[in-house]
């Protein structure tokens, strides 16, 4: 094994930050020594925080474990540049709680199901929490397909980092009031993030537990669809109060639905559901205000509130408004039209039920 022969290996793995330049065109590697059967090499970070240290840092070893005969040794080390100190940090496993410290109320926003909404009342609740005049904060734990920069109006912002003791942390970015956080800030735009699980799990705490959201009375988390590993992961390591539940009056949706709430309410998880809340209940066009279509049925939510004994937070109609709004990157919950009451009134009765 040469040194060139190992740099070759390591051009095979791509930042998907970086418009998917490989980390040797990038200058990234520090150092390649190698020792016998040893291969030690350094991956140099830029000061500024880059959250996908622990993916470069884990698809770096793959590439070489497959590529040096077996038995090699193989140590994958991270420097930050501007110090050369050759001194680890901020590794995932070293985060604490600490910057969740100042925060009264984690909450989930989740669904076992996808595409009922999740992010769209997320980012609408926190803009009309903050509206009501509360300290809000939102994480988009949606690492594959994160969706709060676009309708935030966010994207393309970078999120700056602070040198706090001996770590760094991300400072969200600021908006309507609201503190936001994505894994979206550091990918390029329309770019697929492609992880394997315990990175996705890793990048997504970092998100979360690297932010210095200082003292908020909600930090709101946008779930991703489903109800697996990273899922549970997420709400084991998180000290999350509690979750808010979204669905959509059909009964498809309300299966799925009924699995994200066991999830929560499972004895190894044990947290608090706050509530359901129902979106697309119904249907009004724009030139009949007055007009409710029942196309995904009636009062679905309504009735598995019933049924699982917890409360309807309120029903949010299915208006092209909150789509184009969405998609504007300005929030209807901004607004004084139908939708931005729900989401209002939607707000005020979370806060009723957090504060009981
Ligand atoms: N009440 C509504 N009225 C109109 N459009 C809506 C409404 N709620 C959500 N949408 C639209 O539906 C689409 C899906 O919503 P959203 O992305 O919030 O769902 P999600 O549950 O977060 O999806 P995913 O499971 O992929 O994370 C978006 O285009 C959004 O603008
Ligand atoms: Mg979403």
């Amino acid at each position: 094994m040469t040194e060139k022969e190992i740099l070759e290996w390591l051009r095979e793995v791509k930042h998907p930050g970086k418009g998917d330049q490989d980390i040797v065109s990038l200058g990234m590697v520090e150092n390649i020594e190698t020792q016998g059967s040893a291969v030690t090499v350094t991956l140099g970070f830029p000061k500024h925080r880059d959250p996908l240290t622990e993916y470069l840092v884990g698809s770096a070893r793959a590439v070489l474990y497959r590529q040096t005969p077996y038995g090699t040794t193989i140590d994958v080390k991270t420097v930050v540049k501007e110090e050369a100190a050759p001194k680890k940090k901020n590794k995932v496993t070293d985060l604490t709680l600490e910057e969740l410290g100042q925060v009264r109320h984690i909450i989930g926003i989740a669904s076992g199901k996808g595409g009922v909404g999740k992010s769209t009342v997320a980012v609408n609740l926190a803009v009309a929490l903050a509206r009501l005049g509360y300290k809000v904060g939102l994480a988009d734990a949606d690492v594959y397909g994160p969706s709060v920069p676009l309708m935030t109006g966010t994207t393309g912002m970078m999120p700056e980092a602070e040198a706090e003791g001996d770590k760094e942390v991300i400072l969200p970015v600021e908006k309507y009031g609201v503190k936001w956080m994505s894994i979206g800030y550091f990918a390029s735009e329309g770019q697929a993030l492609i992880w394997r699980g315990p990175m996705a799990c890793n990048a997504l705490k970092q998100m979360i537990l690297q932010v210095r959201w200082g003292a908020l009375d909600f930090l709101l988390i946008d779930m991703p669809p489903g109800t697996g590993d990273i899922h549970i992961s997420l709400v084991q390591d998180i000290p999350m109060e509690g979750a808010v539940i979204v669905t959509t009056p059909q009964a498809v949706a309300l299966a799925d639905v009924e699995k994200g709430i066991d999830m929560f309410r499972n004895e190894q998880i044990h947290r608090k559901v706050f509530g359901l809340i129902e979106n697309m209940a119904w249907f009004t066009p724009k030139e009949l205000p007055d007009n409710k279509y029942f196309i995904f049925g009636k009062d679905g939510g309504v009735k598995m509130a019933e049924r699982f004994g917890i409360p309807l937070l309120g029903q949010i109609p299915l208006v092209q408004g909150i789509r184009e709004c969405g998609d504007a990157g300005e929030p209807s919950a901004l607004g004084s039209g139908p939708d931005g009451v729900a989401f209002m009134e939607l707000a005020g009765r979370l806060a009723q039920e957090t504060e009981k």
